[in-house]
Parts: C-alpha cells; sequence; structure tokens
C-alpha cells in the first residue's frame, strides 16, 4: 500500500495567508501540522508517500522533509496546481500509485489514541473497495458525513449535507483498492468546483464495496480548520504531552521503534533539534546519545 498526503490549498477557512504559506506547515503545538497526518503511514509501516501540496509550498516541504532517507522512508512530492479536490490527488498520484493499493490522507487531519495502529490495520486488512471511517461530531455539515445500519453497512454518503442523517463525520482517511484511479477519472465537479472525494466513495457504495470503520471515544480526531480547531488541537497535545512524557507524533519516534532508522540516526536526529524540548526528547528514547 502506498500513501498519499494531500496538503494542498484547500481548507483556507484557517486564515487569509494560508493561502500564501501552506496552512500544514503552521505549528500544531509544539511541530508541524503535516507531522501528524506524515505519522500515520509511519505507525503503519508503510514507507512509500507522495506529498501533494501547492506549487509554492512544495519548495518548503522538500526542506522539512527532503526525501525520506532521514526516517528511513521514501518521500516524494508533486504539485496540485489548483485546489480542485481531493479526489483529484489520487489522479495526480496514478503513476506513483503503480497498480498499488492507496492510503490517502489529508494534511490537517490529527488523529491520535488508545489502539489506533490496530484499529487502522484492521480497517486496512483484506480490503476490498474502499474503508473510511465515521468520527461522531457535533457539527456533521461541515464533513462528509456516513449513515449507517446497525450492523456498520452504509447506507449513505453525503458531502456537508445541510440535513446530516447522522452525527458520523467522515475523516480524511481513507484506504483504497487501486481502482480508486479510475473512478476519480469518472467524477464530475460538485457544485464548488471540486473533485469530491465523497463522490468516490459514493462510487464504491453503488457497487456495495465500501467499508465504514467507527473510531470510538479512546481516539481523537482533531479539526484543524479554523483558529479555534487550531488552538484547541495545540492545547490537546500540550496537555498529552506535559502529562505523560510521551509525544504525539514524533515521526523520529516512530520511525525508530518501527525499526525504519537505527539507534545512531535517532541520536543524530535528537542532536540536530537538541536545542528544542522536541530535540532533547528524541535524546531522552536512547541511552548513551551524545
Ligand atoms: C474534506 C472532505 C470531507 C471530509 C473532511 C475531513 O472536507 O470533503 O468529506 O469529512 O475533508 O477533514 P474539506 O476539508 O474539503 O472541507
Amino acid at each position: 500500500m502506498k500513501t498519499i498526503i494531500l496538503a494542498g490549498g484547500q481548507g483556507t477557512r484557517l486564515y487569509p495567508m494560508t493561502t500564501v504559506i501552506s496552512k500544514q506547515l503552521l505549528p500544531v503545538y509544539d511541530k508541524p501540522m503535516i507531522y501528524y497526518p506524515l505519522s500515520v503511514p509511519l505507525l503503519m509501516g508503510l514507507r512509500d508517500i507522495l506529498l501533494i501540496s501547492t506549487p509554492q509550498a512544495l519548495p518548503l516541504y522538500q526542506q522539512l522533509l527532503g526525501d525520506g532517507s532521514r526516517l528511513g522512508v521514501n518521500i516524494q512530492y508533486a504539485a496540485q496546481e489548483k485546489p480542485q479536490g481531493l479526489a483529484q490527488s489520487l489522479l495526480i498520484g496514478e503513476s506513483f500509485a503503480g497498480g498499488d493499493e492507496i492510503c490517502l490522507i489529508l494534511g490537517d487531519n490529527v488523529f491520535y489514541g488508545h489502539n489506533l495502529t490496530s484499529v487502522l490495520a484492521d480497517a486496512r486488512s483484506g480490503l476490498e473497495g474502499a474503508s473510511i471511517f465515521g468520527y461522531p461530531v457535533k457539527d456533521p455539515q461541515s464533513y462528509g458525513v456516513v449513515e449507517f445500519d446497525a450492523q456498520n453497512r452504509v447506507l449513505s454518503l453525503e458531502e456537508k449535507p445541510e440535513h446530516p442523517k447522522s452525527s458520523y463525520a467522515v475523516p480524511g482517511l481513507y484506504f483504497y483498492d487501486n481502482r480508486a484511479v479510475e473512478i476519480a477519472k469518472h467524477i464530475r465537479p460538485s457544485a464548488r468546483g471540486e473533485l469530491e472525494i465523497t463522490a468516490v466513495n459514493q462510487e464504491y457504495l453503488r457497487q456495495g464495496q465500501l467499508k465504514v470503520t467507527l473510531f470510538g471515544r479512546g481516539i481523537a480526531w482533531l479539526d484543524t480548520g479554523t483558529p479555534e480547531g487550531m488552538l484547541k488541537a495545540s492545547e490537546y497535545v500540550e496537555a498529552v504531552q506535559s502529562r505523560q512524557g510521551f509525544y504525539i507524533s514524533c515521526i523520529e519516534e516512530i520511525a525508530w521503534r518501527r525499526g525504519f532508522i537505527d539507534s545512531e540516526q535517532l541520536c543524530r536526529l535528537g542532536q540536530e533539534a537538541k536545542s528544542t524540548d522536541y530535540g532533547k526528547y528524541i535524546l531522552s528514547l536512547v541511552g548513551g546519545c551524545v
């Protein structure tokens, strides 16, 4: 399975400047927002990643993350010229994906919680068609909304419905078989002029191949789409980290725990950031880092 992370120009509800600076480069508490979605493929052991962003922001991501080798992974880059929808990322990523399955994740989605890795592994295992998630929120009309029956069979999917049929929003994390690319080629732009990922999921639903997994109370899916959402996400990360001493989405730590890099490389990465608490945390993970 290959991973596509879309950190495009969508979601300009945040500040006017996010049309200039990709908002996923802004920090959520102590690290760039992009680290949070990037931690998801790393946790899942997926090492081939395509990062899609605006032509203006791509060089910044390249400076930040390079080719991924520092983390023992392979990161490639591609431009989305205009914010024409999430599903467009499947088209941009066509040759990168080759014939493989695809994990699509949005660059502004923050996931954290108990058993996240095994929930993701279960959702992915035996993938046939598409596998998406549902998460209860108070404002479902801001999201894709999934309606399902008692057996978690999907009944309907709607993008930002005025009258949501359930309170379950669809987070920006999707697992697809390789047909997603072909499906994305055949959908039409929505009223807001975008190729909606919900339209791709609706096609899988029509074919009877859409599975939904509900995230329970133990998992946090945080919104970073608004100034309040950014602040609350930062406060959440700060509260967990300072209380437990474990860092959320420390990509260097995850790469090391997954065996992508050795202790020596982890020390090196910690040294480079040692003037920050983040760097000190990395250094504290292995004994004998000097
Ligand atoms: C997008 C999707 C929506 C999904 C949301 C998750 O919304 O279109 O279905 O629930 O991401 O973050 P957008 O960010 O484009 O408003």
